[in-house]
């Protein structure tokens, strides 16, 4: 009783708390509803091009994604382009140093994402939204990331979004401040606005669809195989539970005969 009226406690206080775990510093995570949460959550096409899209015009000026290979995007369960849509993409939004031809060239589906580096240049964003946790706590239990997941993707949207219009200048560097961001100062300047990105599909392009969609993509980039492994997941679970009925009947059959029986002692 004692335990069980423990749990239902903890479990209040995990709802209650929300995202802002109990430690001041971090910083306020929103939580949204990706179409690839839940185990049988899968990613939204629609939404990975235009996520793509908000990556390729305005993110990939700062950041990388070295870890991805561009043949990818015609990947089943990914943005799904054909391959000559790859190609082209390719081809006209990068280039790269050819060591045979002395001379850069566009682009190739065989080629990954560039390499982004140097003065005022963010991280690589390939693995970012599984290096960043949203949801924590409370008091350190993880309790939040079991009704919310980790929450990647929702602090990347956050922190799109987050930019609360103060400016610092520490040490000759200017600081923004940012409500996600764990510190409240980034050096990273805010980059979405209401209709930066024109969608190719119509979708409202206001800042804050273009940071979920965004996100959605570097979860994507991050964990391209995600629904591949849910799949797995699920039929293991069924095969299990198959397994384990199947015990139990033998077993009561097995016992069956003795079952009743005195013991002659
Ligand atoms: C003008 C360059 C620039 C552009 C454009 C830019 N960023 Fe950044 N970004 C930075 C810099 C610099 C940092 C490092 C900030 C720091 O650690 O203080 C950063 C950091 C980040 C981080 C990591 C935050 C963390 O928790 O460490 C994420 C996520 C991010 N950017 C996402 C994006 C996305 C998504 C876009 C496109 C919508 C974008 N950025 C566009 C410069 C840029």
């Amino acid at each position: 009783m004692i335990k069980k009226l423990a749990t239902s406690a903890l479990v209040a206080l995990a709802l209650t708390t929300g995202g802002a775990s109990a430690a001041g510093d971090e910083g306020h995570i929103e939580d949204i509803a990706f179409s690839f949460e839940w185990p049988f959550g899968t990613y939204d096409q629609e939404q990975l091009r235009r996520g793509l899209k908000v990556y390729t015009e305005v993110c990939a000026a700062c950041h990388g994604l070295k870890y991805v290979p561009l043949r990818t995007l015609a990947d089943p369960g990914g943005p799904h382009y054909t391959e000559d849509e790859v190609r082209a993409y390719a081809a006209e939004n990068f280039t790269i140093y050819d060591e045979e031809l002395e001379d850069d060239r566009p682009r190739k589906p065989s080629d990954f994402f560039p390499t982004v580096s140097g003065e005022g240049m963010g991280p690589d964003l390939s693995l970012m939204a599984k290096a960043r946790a949203g949801f924590h706590g409370p008091a350190g239990t993880g309790l939040n990331q079991l009704f919310r997941g980790m929450g990647g993707a929702e602090y990347i949207a956050s922190f799109l979004l987050g930019f609360n219009g103060e400016e610092d200048e520490v040490a000759g560097s200017v600081l923004y401040g940012n409500t996600a961001f764990p510190g409240g100062w980034v050096s990273m300047p805010p980059q979405l606005e209401d209709g930066l990105v024109d969608y190719d599909d119509g979708h409202n392009n206001s800042a804050h669809h273009m940071a979920e969609d965004v996100a959605a993509f570097l979860m994507w980039t991050a964990e391209p195989k995600m629904m591949a492994r849910k799949q797995a997941g699920f039929v293991s679970v069924l095969l299990l539970v198959l397994l384990t009925s199947l015990l139990y009947l033998t077993n009561k059959k097995l016992w069956a005969p003795h079952k009743g029986k005195q013991l002659d002692l």
